[in-house]
């Protein structure tokens, strides 16, 4: 087998898995192409997290089998979350599959693949709480040298009740410190500008006496140029130390993604979050004395098991106390052997469930406006990131805040720190002009 293709659903860290397996392969010799009518080795790397997302992964591997009907030499396996779901039973259900491997077996891909050449069928799916893949630096792409993902947490101990991940990812686990910095070293000599570090949970990493705060600080310190991000915190192990190494350093993204879930507090201890609506309400009034330029993202999820209408108006009405500048929103999904699968009944009607996150979404839009309207006026330094869809001469990058903002100038900027004042916004996007 020479050429791979892969596809990578889900998440940001998902994402990086899938760089990671590139190496792997590269390091076998194999090359990547970008179009899977080229490959030997078709890879989908897949996410569980909303039924949704399975079903997508389900329709493209719909179309693999047509497409390894007429060539029949090619292999096709599916790496990540679904795969550590479903385990063997995938192979049954898909028979286009030549393997299913789970999130903690990538290093095992040679052995896999010298399995299925032979004609085997293999689904690989041990969860391996040491498994960090340190040394394993993933593939980044020499065209888009500008903003990169670095896991520095795997898993997750959590348990949210409704949540899938700590079943596909397994127990949670810290790389240590200088092995994330080596890395981060090693991205700036090839140019990046930002790096953005990862964990289903950054504020419960943790190795030996370095904590969040510490790691934070160290990877600031690396280069006041490099733009530092992280996601995701966590409502109750956020700690103010996290807040004022941010406030300390300007080359820290002031952006925190803090999911919240649910306004009322019944659902919440439903959903074992570990944190009620006041000490969320609390943790935003923390950011906003701490670092009070941060834009603050959620993620809320509508119609988990037994909620009424007044829970739902708690949720409306903690959005109308906050005001999130974007916010991630979905209707609940039940997930099978989770702790509310197990335990509650998914009884919210599905019509409600629409309803209901449709008023969600419509506050939130309120919200997300009034947010890029205060933006009229201001100046942000941006990280050009590339060309905009719409037109050539326009180029795209972020803020500080991670507000997209959209202004014309020359190609050349790619790369670079410009200063660009906000005259107007779109739903999406920050409309600018570059400051000379
Ligand atoms: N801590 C993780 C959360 C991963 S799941 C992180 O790094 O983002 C991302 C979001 O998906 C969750 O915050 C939640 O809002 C949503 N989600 C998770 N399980 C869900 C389910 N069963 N149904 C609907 N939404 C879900
Ligand atoms: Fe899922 Fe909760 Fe962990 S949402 S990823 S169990 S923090």
């Amino acid at each position: 087998m020479k050429k791979f293709y892969i596809e990578t659903y889900g998440c940001q860290m998902n994402v990086y898995d899938s760089q990671q397996v590139e190496t792997i392969l590269e390091n076998l010799g194999m090359e990547k192409t970008d179009d899977y009518r080229q490959a030997d080795l078709i890879l989908v790397n897949t996410c569980a997290v909303r039924e949704h997302a399975e079903q997508r992964v389900r329709g493209r591997l719909g179309l693999f089998k047509a497409w390894k009907k007429q060539n029949s030499n090619i292999k096709v396996g599916l790496l990540g979350c679904m795969g550590q779901r479903l385990k063997d039973k995938l192979l049954e259900q898909e028979p286009v599959l030549d393997f299913v491997a789970g999130p903690d077996t990538y290093r095992k891909l040679p052995i896999i693949l010298d399995k299925i050449q032979h004609g085997e069928r293999v689904a690989e799916v041990k969860l391996d709480k040491n498994e960090l893949y340190d040394e394993i630096l993933p593939h980044r792409d020499e065209t888009s040298r500008i903003s990169g993902f670095v896991t520095i947490i795997r898993g997750c101990d959590n348990m949210c009740a409704f949540c899938v991940v700590p079943f596909t990812r397994g127990r949670e686990r810290s790389r240590p410190p200088q092995s994330i910095l080596k890395e981060i070293e090693q991205m700036l000599e090839q140019g990046y500008k930002e790096v953005t570090l990862l964990g289903q949970n950054v504020d419960k990493y943790h190795y030996e006496n370095t904590d969040f705060a510490k790691l934070l600080e160290m990877v600031a310190r690396l280069d006041p140029n490099l733009r530092v991000r992280f996601v995701t915190s966590y409502p109750q192990h956020m700690k103010n130390e996290v807040l004022e190494v941010m406030a300390k350093y300007d080359n820290i993204a002031k952006n925190i993604h803090l999911p919240v879930q649910s306004g009322s507090n019944r659902i919440l201890e439903l959903m074992r979050r570990g944190y009620t609506r006041e000490w969320y309400l609390d943790r935003i009034k923390a950011i906003r004395q701490i670092v009070p330029e941060t834009a603050i993202g959620t993620d809320i999820i509508a119609g988990f098991c037994s909620e009424t209408e007044e829970d739902h108006q708690q949720t409306l009405d903690l959005m109308e106390q906050v005001k999130f500048d974007y916010a991630y929103m979905f209707k609940y999904s039940e997930r099978p052997n989770t702790y509310a699968a197990r335990n509650y009944k998914d009884d919210v009607p599905e019509e409600v469930k629409i309803r209901r996150l449709n008023e969600i979404i419509e506050l939130q839009n309120r919200h997300s406006y009034e947010s890029n309207k205060r933006d009229v006026g201001k100046t942000f330094k941006v990280l050009v990131e590339k060309t905009s869809r719409r037109s050539d001469r326009q180029l795209m990058g972020r803020n500080s805040q991670g507000k997209v903002i959209v202004f014309e100038a020359d190609k050349s900027l790619i790369g670079q720190y410009v200063d660009v004042e906000v005259y107007d916004f779109t739903q999406a996007t920050l409309l600018g002009r570059l400051k000379k």
